[in-house]
């Protein structure tokens, strides 16, 4: 690829769009020249890259002209249909939604655990699912440590996992609930505002969401684990920003709380916040807008042979979306 690629970030305007145009900035992406597109909605809106203002312009199937790299957020159905027409024009894809993430002419990267299946690429390479990624981060170096067998997880999943419309909706309904007026749904449901919604994406007949099966099935693909299982309960809080699994994982060589600490705190992209005397653990709001994820309540799990629990969180937006998407962009320039 051009060293100094022109870059094409589609769904612009979007929740993860706006992310990645942040986090190209931060981390000093060599970015030839930027294309910001949207739906006809956001033509000639203004967003700011390196102090310069870029109008917004409408993906249309030729939008991928000269375009090296497109980091694509705006939806499965944007993705099934226009990331085919950017490869025919020789433009490389990293992917946010879940179209393309169990194809197997696909590699699903999450750059800490599987950065060299980015070699394998077709001309798309998937992002995978946010709770997943974040999980991966602590779980990914145990298992290559003590061997996972299995984990039963719960999430509490930010708001923003659902995009700038369900931010909206917990403003409103917060301030809703404040005033003592009616609460007003659009995107969820039920209320989310002082709630938690034991639903994130639609149910399964096994009775289990997509997204909670998405933990088993992306887990085993990116870390090359064909056995690996996980029973997980998906849960939405009103959290505006980062999301956190709290994870049982029963491994098959013993393990110690001294020595998983030990390896968490070699882990990339990871930091251990674990003195809960001090109370000291990993929380969502002090966690948004940071690029690392942090693993704390680490303890023996006192129901599996070989257990451990922990609590992880992360930002969702970043190491779920815009922060993986340019880690493999990066790779892909190595
Ligand atoms: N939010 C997360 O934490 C997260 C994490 C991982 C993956 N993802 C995935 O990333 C994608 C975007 O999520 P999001 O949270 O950023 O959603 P969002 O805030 O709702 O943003 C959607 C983006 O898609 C654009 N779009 C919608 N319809 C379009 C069309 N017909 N043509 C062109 N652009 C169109 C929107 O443009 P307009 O503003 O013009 O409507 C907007 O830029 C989804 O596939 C989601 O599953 C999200």
């Amino acid at each position: 690829m051009n060293r100094n690629p022109h870059v094409a970030v589609v769904g612009a305007t979007g929740a993860v769009g706006i992310e990645m145009i942040k986090t190209l900035e931060r981390r000093n992406f060599p970015v030839g020249k930027l294309t910001l597109l949207a739906s006809a909605r956001s033509v000639g809106k203004p967003l700011t890259y390196r102090g310069q203002t870029l109008s917004v312009q409408e993906l249309k199937r030729d939008s991928f002209q000269g375009i090296d790299l497109a980091l694509f957020s705006a939806g499965g159905s944007i993705s099934k249909e226009f990331a085919p027409l950017a490869v025919q024009d020789g433009c490389v894809v990293v992917d946010n939604s879940s179209v393309f993430r169990m194809d197997a002419n696909v590699p699903l990267v999450v750059p800490e655990v599987n950065a060299e299946d980015v070699k394998w690429h077709q001309g798309i390479i998937a992002n995978p699912n946010c709770t997943t990624a974040i999980t991966l981060l602590a779980l990914y170096p145990l298992h290559h440590a003590f061997f996972v067998k299995r984990i039963f997880a719960s999430s509490y999943q930010a708001v923003s996992g659902t995009g700038a419309k369900a931010i909206e909706e917990l403003k409103r309904q917060v301030r809703q609930v404040v005033l003592s007026e009616t609460v007003s749904r659009e995107v969820y449901p039920h209320q989310i505002a002082f709630n938690v919604l034991p639903h994130v994406d639609s149910f399964l007949p096994t009775g289990y969401t997509k997204e909670e099966m998405k933990m088993e099935n992306e887990g085993r693909k990116i870390m090359h684990h064909p056995t690996f299982k996980a029973s997980v309960t998906c849960v939405r809080v009103p959290v505006y920003r980062a999301h956190s699994v709290a994870v049982s994982a029963e491994f098959e060589k013993p393990v110690t709380v001294e020595a998983a600490r030990e390896v968490l705190r070699r882990a990339p992209g990871l930091d251990v916040i674990d003195d809960p005397a001090k109370c000291e653990y990993p929380l969502p709001l002090y966690l948004a807008e940071k690029d690392n994820c942090a693993v704390g309540r680490l303890r023996k799990d006192c129901a599996l042979d070989n257990g451990l629990c922990f609590w992880v969180s992360g930002d969702q937006l970043l190491k779920g979306a815009a922060l993986n998407a340019v880690q493999i962009a990066e790779e892909l320039l190595k």
